[in-house]
């Protein structure tokens, strides 16, 4: 397995400065130094947060997004997702990559984009690293464990950011970005997975989700350029499926025991999907 990233825009998350080497491990000038794990991903936590259990999703989380992602049930959204990062072409960011569904599957899609994939979770880039390369386009994607709110990487290096229901740090954004480029954000609609909550919580208990005003929050760095809604109807079949999807969405945390039993005793539900994508270009 090779163990190589092209540390080219990388940064020390120790002292800030630039990252070299790529053979092996990542290392700065004053001699602090990253292993790249055989996995394909570099572990550019800062000290001490490395071994903060809370840091990002667990492996359970992970695995059960990768097993329900591959069935194929949002390609919509990574349609979605693909065509605006298209549109900046270039290097994308994905802050918040997960398993890295999005991130190679716009790289699959696109030939032109490359990709740095950005997780707390060392599970989530591990997953990603390795999806990277099953899928072929590891040459053009680098993958590390990082805090989105202090991204190892330079000032205006990116094209785009990627931020799908992941946590958004909108100053870190636009200091990652060139003028000019953009964030495209995808956060639950309305009525995402109605259908789950209707059986987990009944039908009184699933409220709708509140709109998330990414502009507003934003500030004056950004102005929007384009909203879209993706929605639509999805059957879920299988008990390992809603298993998986269950196990990947914050439900998991925070649901009565006996709607997540109902739940998981389902053979299959009808749901919607449904997404906003939000995208703010960078003044
Ligand atoms: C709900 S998942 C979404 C993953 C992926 N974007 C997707 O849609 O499949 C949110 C991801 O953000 C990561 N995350 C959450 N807070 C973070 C932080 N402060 N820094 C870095 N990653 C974080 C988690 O580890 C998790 O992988
Ligand atoms: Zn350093």
């Amino acid at each position: 397995m090779t163990r190589r990233i092209d540390p080219d825009g990388l940064l020390c998350p120790v002292c800030g400065e630039p990252l070299a080497g790529g053979e092996g491990a990542l290392f700065c000038g004053r001699g602090h130094s990253f292993d790249i794990a055989s996995a394909g991903y570099c572990n550019l936590l800062r000290p001490g947060k490395r071994n903060n259990s809370r840091a990002g999703d667990d492996g359970d989380m992970v695995a059960a997004r990768g097993e329900f992602l591959s069935a194929g049930y949002y390609e919509p959204l990574l349609d979605a997702a693909a065509d605006f990062l298209m549109q900046s072409g270039g290097l994308f960011i994905d802050a918040g990559c997960g398993e890295g569904y999005y991130t190679n599957g716009a790289l699959l899609k696109c030939a032109d984009l490359s990709a740095i994939g950005i997780d707390a979770s060392k599970y989530a880039a591990a997953a990603a690293a390795k999806g990277a390369r099953r899928l072929g386009v590891a040459d053009r994607a680098r993958y590390i464990t990082a805090s989105l709110s202090r991204m190892p990487v330079a000032d205006g290096i990116a094209d785009s950011v990627l931020s799908l229901f992941a946590p958004c740090d909108y100053g870190e954004f636009a200091r990652v970005l060139r003028r000019g480029g953009r964030v495209v954000i995808g956060s639950a609609g309305a009525r995402h997975l109605d259908g789950l909550k209707r059986i987990v919580y009944g039908e009184d208990g699933a409220r709708e989700n509140a709109p998330i005003m990414h502009a507003a929050l934003a500030g004056g760095a950004f102005c929007e350029v384009k909203k879209k809604n993706v929605a639509y109807e999805a059957v879920i079949e299988g008990r390992g499926r809603i298993a998986a999807l269950f196990g990947m969405t914050p439900y998991k945390w925070r649901s009565p025991e006996a709607g997540a039993r109902a739940l998981l005793a389902s053979d299959r539900f009808a749901t919607l999907v449904e997404v906003d994508f939000t995208v703010l270009e960078k003044l």
